[in-house]
């Protein structure tokens, strides 16, 4: 298992919009660049008590965030009797089933076989999990992609990152936002001032109108968070889409102001209280970030 990271607030961000999409905008094609494993056994430290399990506690008490279908499938795997936390591949093959096809990609081979034990366990019969560099696999994927509606995940830990000849996990959001197929791009940050920088950086490189809820954690000292070890103030993270409906992009952005009303004065993993800015942003169609 190569992530860490699974079941953190900023999981749980990625995760609640991403099934948004799939909910309202089912795809017939689903490829992912950075699939992870398909699930992970619930730790039950700060960070997770902070994130996915106070998440599904105070779920009930806002209606976005309870009639989400998120809440339900993640639900039904953490208070399963296996007690796993799903991950994005997970989430998507439980919600779309047989009615789409699936290219999972990761480099890690605990991961692959956790991908594929998953596809059998849930009966898929078009799902391709390949042990391979995600940005090549699926720019190729997207130029063969077909009249079928499409949607690409691209969940990196690096967005520079590029194997040679390759292009970076931004340049692939740039292109699968440029030909039509729904996007979903994840990116985080340690820094208050970075707020939305993956959406101006990606806006840089296609005209396509693109979306950004961004969630950053403040306290009474802003900074420096730590991404990678803990949700301090100062860490932030966000979601970008692109050729999804406005009814989605209303329902994302309705998530993102609930995730804020129900994190406000909690306690954060280092024991201050802190909050959860919500902001959004958009460009195309003459509106500015
Ligand atoms: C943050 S995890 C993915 C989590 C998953 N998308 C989710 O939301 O549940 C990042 C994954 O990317 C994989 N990875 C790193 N570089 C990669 C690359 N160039 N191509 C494919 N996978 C890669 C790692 O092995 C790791 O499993």
């Amino acid at each position: 298992m190569a992530n860490r990271h699974f079941g953190k607030l900023a999981d749980v961000w990625k995760h609640a919009a991403l099934a948004e999409v799939l909910e309202r905008e089912p795809p017939g094609r689903y490829a992912e660049t950075h699939a992870g494993s398909g699930a992970y056994p619930v730790v039950h430290d700060r960070e997770r008590e902070f994130g996915i399990l106070r998440f599904l506690e105070v779920a009930p008490r806002f209606a976005a965030l309870d009639q989400s279908r998120y809440r339900a499938s993640t639900a039904s795997y953490v208070k399963g009797e296996r007690g796993l936390y799903p991950g994005s591949a997970l989430l998507a093959m439980t919600m779309l089933g047989e009615a789409s096809k699936y290219l999972l990609c990761d480099l890690d081979q605990g991961s692959i076989a956790d991908l594929r034990h998953w596809s059998r366990e849930l009966g898929l019969h078009n799902c391709e999990v390949a042990e391979t560099d995600g940005m090549r696999a699926v720019a190729a994927w997207l130029k063969g992609e077909g009249r079928e509606p499409g949607l690409v995940h691209i969940d990196p830990f690096d967005p520079d990152a590029r194997a040679p000849g390759g292009c970076s996990a931004l340049e692939l959001a740039a292109r699968v936002a440029d030909s039509g197929t729904r996007l979903v791009f994840w990116y985080g940050y340690d820094e208050a001032g970075a707020q939305a920088w993956a959406h101006r950086r990606l806006a840089a490189l296609t005209r396509t109108p693109l979306w950004c809820g961004d969630l950053l954690v403040t306290g009474s000292i802003n900074g420096p968070g730590d991404l990678g070890r803990a949700t301090t103030p100062g860490t932030g993270f966000g979601v970008i889409l692109a050729n999804v409906q406005a009814g989605t992009v209303a329902a994302c952005t309705a998530l993102g102001e609930a995730m804020s009303e129900a994190y406000a004065n909690a306690i954060l993993p280092d024991g201050s209280t802190g909050n959860l800015a919500f902001t959004s942003h958009t460009t195309g169609n003459g509106e500015q970030s």
